[in-house]
């Protein structure tokens, strides 16, 4: 199976405040390592060879100076400039291209997680027309994409309720079948004017397509000054597995 990796590290981080003034989110530290090599090295562990990483204008140069075309990290890399933060599911589209015939592994260049994405590999082989999404259970699931869960199945997912159904946030790393760009090209821009993953992920599973694992050890987010913080605090005391 072709298998290709997609990290997002576009946005414009206004949560982080003067943080993100000069410098993209993504490069901002945790523990030793800029924020972003933690989704490089996530997939290139995992046998990901093929890369493509999606930023803005502003600080796509840096990313370049970065990792170059990922020779030193084992892997082959490719840049997509978004020229304009439309949501998550809008710098996806930018990847068709690069999918094309592949299904593509696709992390939030904010997502610091523990486990390492050896499931995904197998879930792609074994499911290769269905979606696949992390879940994590936190203490403040309105501040995600939130899934509910009934029976050993996802039943709902809605994109940051205010009255969440469940504790189980929906994490930034996402596997899908090489169909899902002609799902973006359906979707309408949501009441934040962004095309949203959630949409995405409800129409696999409306379709009956969607499968889920749980994360076992942690995820957070780094989006935030307290998540920013928290990420730090993780892996300093336990760094990731890749
Ligand atoms: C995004 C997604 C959300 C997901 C979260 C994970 O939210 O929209 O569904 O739970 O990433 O980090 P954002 O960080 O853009 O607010």
């Amino acid at each position: 199976m072709n298998l290709r990796g997609v990290i997002l590290a576009g946005g414009k981080g206004t949560r982080l405040g003067e943080l993100t003034k000069v410098t993209n989110k993504h490069l901002l530290p945790v523990g030793p390592l800029p924020m972003v090599y933690y989704p490089l090295k996530k997939l290139t562990g995992a046998g990901i060879r093929d890369i493509l990483l999606v930023s803005g204008t502003e600080h796509m140069g840096d990313f370049v100076e970065l990792f170059g075309s990922g020779r030193e990290y084992g892997c082959n890399l490719t840049y997509r400039v978004q020229d304009e933060a439309g949501g998550i599911a809008q710098a996806l589209g930018l990847a068709e291209l690069f999918c094309t015939n592949a299904s593509c592994i696709v992390i939030l260049g904010d997502n610091i997680f523990y486990d390492p994405l050896h499931s995904f590999i197998d879930e792609a082989h074994r499911f290769p027309h269905n979606a696949r999404v992390m879940l994590k259970e936190v203490h403040d699931p309105q501040r995600y994409g939130v899934a509910e869960l009934k029976d050993g199945k996802v039943i709902s997912l809605e994109e940051k309720p205010k009255q969440p159904r469940s504790n189980y946030a929906v994490a930034g790393i996402y596997l899908y079948p090489p169909d899902v760009f002609s799902i973006i090209k359906t979707l309408k821009p949501s009441g934040r004017g962004e095309l949203e993953i959630t949409d995405v992920n409800r129409a696999y599973l409306e379709r009956g397509q969607m499968n889920y694992g749980l994360l076992e050890n942690y995820w957070t987010d780094a989006g935030t000054l307290d998540s920013l913080g928290y990420a730090n605090q993780l892996v300093r005391e336990k760094p990731p597995q890749f």
